[in-house]
């Protein structure tokens, strides 16, 4: 598909206008061939600068037969929160979903929301003091996101302010990463190590990240933080051994005090990596927060993904981290996986649900890049998928009707059907670090392979993309990068040149 765009010297950028075409088109890739050349309509945005504080945007499509065009205006306004750069963005994404609408024939329940992050535009009106009916009047009037998603996004935001308060400039998390698994899921294209060769890699790698994880710490404490939450995430963190998961877990807790940590998460994930030594020992060195993930019941559709675990196993895990004593127990599931149908999908939340998690996260099934089901070519970009959108419309009905309330939400690319991800807590048990995450609360400092620190300024602001300073810093992706240091002295180096950008980033930002 052609793009084009000419922002009339607004902020506003291609990207923002392609990520309302993958809404639109599915699965679309992006190219410099006209419509007549490629079976995908060409689309073109104009923005026209601002006149008498009104931002005008025009989209055009056509595919060589057909043509549409259609024209909205957005009046930028300090008083309703509309600042230029925002009605500008507003202005040609309202032109161009009319027009995708128009010729598709097709309505987004996200409207013109393209980004990960909804709830921060939700709270950014509650921040500007917008009551909670304004700001859904808003994202559906103005943003068109459907009046459910509207409220879903509102009330995360509101219950994500109350979260944050307290936790801004002055604390931070830390996010260690464990990319190997006991074998690879076909649906999943997290990076990952998990072929016998590749897991050969581990205690070397495991020697790597203790060192990391020493020298962070120690950044962190000579910057004066504090540490909020720890998460131990991946892949499968569990595909330690006993022996190698005490000893990260162990270098954590010489690092920081763990018993002053708001949370202490374990992604345990596969049921198949899952004893009750390791939860014991994760008890015992101060985790509080543990997944044991299934994504379904559905022991044939288990099969068909990959995951190399049945329902039994799940249940075994699950009953070994109750028994563990950690507080806090969390569950994903995936709507709209390929091979399972809504009533697969609602007897496995059903099942989930009577098991009690304190947490439940339901993902919609995102087709990556590199999963085997696009490998195998099979048909999984659709504008609607039925199943999804029941199975992600009942997650939120059941949920709330089970006492279990939305307390984080992000959305990813090609999506089935573009839903979105959400997580559910019991009162009191909201996952703090993926609420820190998602709002850009305060700093990530982060260690191990495809690992990102993101430093985070709000430099007394709080919740919202309002006044907020950001700089990441990028470890190597994989594994075998991460290693690749052959002597320690430059690896050593390398860590010291990344903790100096943090040091200059603080000395640049703090108040
Ligand atoms: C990084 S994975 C790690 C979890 C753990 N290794 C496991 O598989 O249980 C975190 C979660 O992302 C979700 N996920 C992974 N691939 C996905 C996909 N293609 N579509 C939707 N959700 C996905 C799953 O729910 C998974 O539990
Ligand atoms: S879904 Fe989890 S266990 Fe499966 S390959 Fe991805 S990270 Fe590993």
């Amino acid at each position: 598909m052609k793009v084009t765009l000419n922002n009339g010297g607004t902020a506003v950028n291609l990207y923002y206008i392609q990520s309302l075409c993958m809404t639109l088109w599915p699965g679309v890739r992006f190219s410099n061939k006209a419509a007549n050349e490629s079976l995908e309509p060409s689309i073109k945005v104009d923005i026209t600068a601002e006149e008498g504080g009104v931002i005008r945007a025009r989209a055009t499509i056509t595919d060589g037969k057909a043509l549409v065009s259609i024209e909205r205006s957005v009046a930028f306004d300090p008083a309703e929160a509309r600042t230029p750069e925002r009605a500008a963005k507003m202005a040609a994404g309202a032109a161009l979903l009319a027009a995708g609408m128009h010729f598709t024939g097709y309505t987004p329940s996200w409207g013109i929301l393209t980004g990960v992050r909804p709830a921060k535009v939700a709270a950014d009106y509650l921040r500007a003091s917008f009551s909670p009916a304004k700001t859904r009047s808003v994202l559906r009037n103005e943003y068109f996101v459907y009046p459910k998603k509207a409220a879903l996004v509102t009330e995360i935001a509101a219950l994500d302010m109350k979260l944050a308060r307290g936790f801004y400039d002055g604390f931070c998390s830390f996010y260690i990463s464990i990319p190997f698994c006991p074998s690879r899921c076909a649906y999943c294209s997290f990076v990952s190590y998990a072929s016998g060769k590749l897991l050969s890699l581990l205690p070397s790698y495991i020697d790597a990240l203790c060192k990391e994880i020493d020298e962070k710490l120690a950044l962190i404490r000579s910057l004066g933080l504090r540490v909020a939450t720890v998460y131990i995430g991946g892949g499968t963190p569990t595909v330690l051994s006993e022996e190698q998961l005490k000893r990260v877990l162990s270098h954590i807790e010489r690092g920081l005090d763990v018993s002053l940590l708001s949370e202490y998460t374990l992604e345990a994930g596969r049921p198949d990596t899952i004893t009750s030594e390791k939860l014991r020992i994760a008890k015992r060195m101060g985790v509080t927060r543990v997944s044991v993930n299934t994504q379904t019941i559905n022991d044939d559709v288990l099969r068909a993904i990959g995951r190399s675990h049945t329902s039994r196993d799940f249940y075994r895990a699950y009953e070994i981290a109750v028994n563990s004593g950690i507080d806090c127990i969390n569950t994903d599931l995936i709507a709209g996986l390929p091979g399972e149908d809504f009533i697969s999908f609602s007897k496995s939340l059903d099942k989930v649900i009577d098991m009690h998690p304190e947490n439940l996260t339901v993902h919609t099934f995102c087709v990556k890049k590199s999963s085997e089901f696009l490998r195998h070519g099979e048909q999984v970009y659709a504008r609607i998928h039925k199943d999804a959108r029941k199975s992600v419309d009942y997650s939120q009905i059941k949920t709330k009707q089970s006492g279990y309330k939305p307390y984080y939400i992000y959305k990813q690319k090609n999506t089935v059907g573009n839903y979105e991800n959400v997580g559910f807590t019991l009162d009191g048990y909201e996952g703090f670090y993926n609420v820190f995450m998602m709002e850009e609360i305060h700093t990530i400092f982060a260690a191990g392979a495809g690992a990102v620190t993101k430093l985070v300024s709000r430099r007394g602001s709080d919740f919202g993309t309002q006044d907020v300073y950001i700089e990441r810093i990028f470890n190597p992706k994989y594994p075998y990068e991460y290693l690749k240091e052959k002597d320690e002295a430059s690896a050593a180096r390398l860590r010291a040149e990344k903790n100096a950008k943090a040091e200059a980033f603080y000395a640049r930002y703090w108040r």
